[in-house]
């Protein structure tokens, strides 16, 4: 939804990867953006304007000798006309540019213009783009605040495998909608948990609950996009890591335990979304359990409390917040766990609340804060309701 009526500058360059920047903006006007693409001279010698003006539904702006518009004031009211100025696929030589101030045709001229949040995409044969001299030039832009997508690594269309592959759309695009959201999380250090814990009882059986990991990956999402750095210390689940996280994948409470505190002492916040078994299996046999003809009875051995001990040894200024899923009694269980559990909040939901829980793409939460406060939250996307979690983290954080 960031990208809803807002204008994309899209800049093109000159290299084989600026076939890509067509599906980008196909993907952009797909998420209610407007598009006003501009293209260097060299650029139309891979793709022609017609793609991007059939695209975009705009003129695309060329760079050439055979100029039928006003340039000077068309760079300036582009320039004004974005919202966020994107250069993909950029050359080494447009980034070198950029770095230096250099504004010699219809791109440079307009980025150096514009006052929108600049993003850019390097693509390029992998020994132009580790050398030195473009490495210098990205560090350059990315202390002057300009948003850099690292291009992925592979085959390059040239023949040389390594780095210097344009990064895909949705890559292309997560850099967009974190350039037009306010980085108001930037420095902060966040460890999140999430999804289910598996417990195992023998090589092919283990016990564990319905979590699906979505609010705990949703939570991690989104303090990434606003500018944290982030942890997601995750069960088993089949959710892609979100863009800009770093995921730590552990399968049963005692690995959580372990991956969590080895970390904790870092992190700013920490917001403990995991489901996490209380209890596993006291042995776990190293073959696969026969069946006999009688009952089988299981022994179960406590887990550690995860969120007890983070909030024994929390250090001042940390943040802890954890999550109470319950199906009665919510509030009442949900404050008692905050205060023995030591949180600063609790997000509370009720496995009973329609729309609430596990599976799905939406939550009913109370907030609860260790001083007493409580806020009743209305049915919401577990995206939405992440935000409003970080709001108030933020919140407490500044004192507010
Ligand atoms: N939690 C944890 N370690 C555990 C169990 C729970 O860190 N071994 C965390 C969860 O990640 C969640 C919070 O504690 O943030 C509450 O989990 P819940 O299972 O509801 O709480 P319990 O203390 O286990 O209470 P009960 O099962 O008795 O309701």
């Amino acid at each position: 939804m960031v990208l809803a009526g807002k204008t994309v500058v899209l800049c093109v360059t000159g290299g084989i990867a600026a076939y890509k920047a067509a599906d980008l903006t196909s993907k952009l006007r797909h998420q209610g953006a407007a598009v006003r693409v501009l293209m260097t001279e060299s650029a139309t010698q891979f793709i022609s304007p017609m793609t991007f003006e059939t695209l975009s539904s705009n003129r695309v702006v060329v760079d050439t000798f055979d100029r039928n518009f006003a340039w000077e004031v068309e760079h300036v009211s582009l320039a004004k006309a974005a919202d966020v100025f994107v250069i993909a696929p950029a050359t080494a030589n447009v980034i070198a540019k950029a770095a230096h101030g250099i504004a010699d045709d219809m791109v440079t001229t307009t980025l150096l213009a514009t006052k929108a949040p600049v993003v850019i995409a390097p693509a390029m044969n992998t020994g132009m783009y580790d050398n030195p001299v473009t490495q210098q030039n990205l560090e350059t832009l990315r202390q002057r605040g300009f948003h850099i997508v690292d291009p992925a690594a592979g085959r390059l269309a040239c023949g040389d495998t390594g780095r210097g592959k344009l990064a895909d759309t949705p890559d292309l695009i997560w850099g967009i909608e974190k350039a037009l959201t306010p980085q108001d999380m930037a420095g902060k250090r966040v460890l999140v948990t999430a999804g289910p814990t598996q417990e195992a009882m023998d090589p092919v059986r283990f016990l564990s609950n319905h979590s699906s990991g979505k609010q705990g990956y949703a939570v991690a999402a989104r303090a990434a996009m606003r500018g944290a750095e982030v942890t997601l210390v995750s069960g088993p689940t089949a959710l892609d890591t979100p863009n800009g996280v770093c995921r730590v994948d552990v399968v049963c409470a005692r690995d959580m335990h372990e991956a969590v505190l080895a970390r904790a002492e870092t992190q700013d916040m920490i917001i403990k979304a995991a489901a996490v078994g209380d209890y596993r299996p006291a042995e776990t046999a190293s073959e696969k359990l026969k069946k006999g003809d009688g009952e089988l009875t299981v022994t179960l051995a406590r887990n550690p409390d995860i969120l007890a001990e983070l909030g024994q040894k929390k250090r001042p200024g940390q943040l802890l917040c954890g999550f109470a899923m319950e199906t009665q009694n919510l509030l009442d269980n949900a404050a008692d766990k905050l205060r023995r559990k030591n949180c600063d909040m609790l997000v509370a939901n009720s496995l009973r609340d329609k729309g609430a829980g596990f599976q799905g793409d939406t939550n009913l939460a109370t907030l609860l804060f260790a001083d007493g406060k409580q806020e009743t939250l209305p049915l919401m996307g577990k995206d939405a309701l992440s935000d409003i979690i970080l709001d108030r983290l933020l919140g407490l954080a500044g004192g507010v």
